[in-house]
């Protein structure tokens, strides 16, 4: 249960406990999702994520503000894909297939076998996926650099490639979005992940592989991005 003393505690996420959200998180609990939230993760860019308690298991809750969402940035990144190409510009139903896109996208990552949470469920403008972590959440790779960073540049690499091949590109990827779990990266946040097929996707290609060769190259990696882009489009 999402008690008034739970509730209390996470005070500190301003607004995120509305009506909405406390009716959303109780349907989601009474479906056996999950049992009750736990820990509030530092606040991200447009939601608040907690860790949850499924039968002693942790769960991620991600959970859209939708107070301060930039709608319009939303509606404009969504009505471009193929699959929202119908998309009325209303504020709940663009948070609605916003949440739901994500949830699709990490499925679809997930099919991939790349490194990334399941997707558990969907309702309204909460997403609940799988916990990547041990006693500690897996910190972002800003956070915490990899050991062997030739090979971390790799895996992640062959992971954009694998999305890329399965129809999908992450359009948000950096190093505040791929948690370093014992030196292996995970993908997360697909909030911003279209189809290869999208008319702008090309664009997210080349800035999610701009920012991963940039970073890397800091860390002292030969990261070159003309060739990371051909060894991610080309066939083999
Ligand atoms: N599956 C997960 N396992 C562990 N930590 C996570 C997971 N998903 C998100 N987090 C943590 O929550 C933060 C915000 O999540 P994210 O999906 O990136 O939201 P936002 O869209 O607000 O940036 C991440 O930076 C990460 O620290
Ligand atoms: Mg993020």
């Amino acid at each position: 249960m999402v008690t008034l003393k739970s509730q209390e505690r996470f005070r500190t996420d301003k607004g995120v406990f509305d009506a909405h959200t406390n009716k959303t998180l109780f349907d989601l609990q009474k479906k056996g999702i999950f049992d009750k939230l736990d820990i509030p993760l530092p606040v991200g860019k447009e939601s608040n994520v907690f860790i949850a308690l499924k039968d002693g298991k942790r769960l991620i809750v991600k959970i859209y503000r939708m107070q301060n969402c930039d709608f319009n940035k939303m509606f404009d990144y969504i009505r471009k894909d193929p699959r929202y190409e119908f998309m009325k510009k209303h504020k709940r139903q663009i948070i609605l297939a916003w949440t739901q896109r994500e949830y699709k996208n990490l499925m679809r990552a997930e099919k991939t076998k790349i490194k990334t949470p399941k997707a558990i469920a969907w309702k309204n403008h909460i997403v609940i996926e799988e916990y990547i972590g041990d006693e500690n959440p897996a910190p972002p790779l800003k956070d915490k650099y990899p050991e062997d960073p030739e090979k971390f540049f790799k895996t992640t690499v062959n992971q954009i490639k694998k999305l890329y091949k399965s129809g999908l590109i992450h359009g948000d990827l950096s190093s505040f979005n791929i948690l370093n779990f014992n030196d292996e990266p995970y993908f997360i946040d697909y909030s911003q992940a279209t189809l290869t097929r999208t008319p702008n996707s090309m664009e997210l290609l080349e800035r999610d592989i701009g920012n991963v060769c940039h970073f890397f190259r800091k860390l002292g990696i030969n990261a070159n991005y003309e060739e990371t882009l051909k060894k991610v489009v080309g066939k083999k």
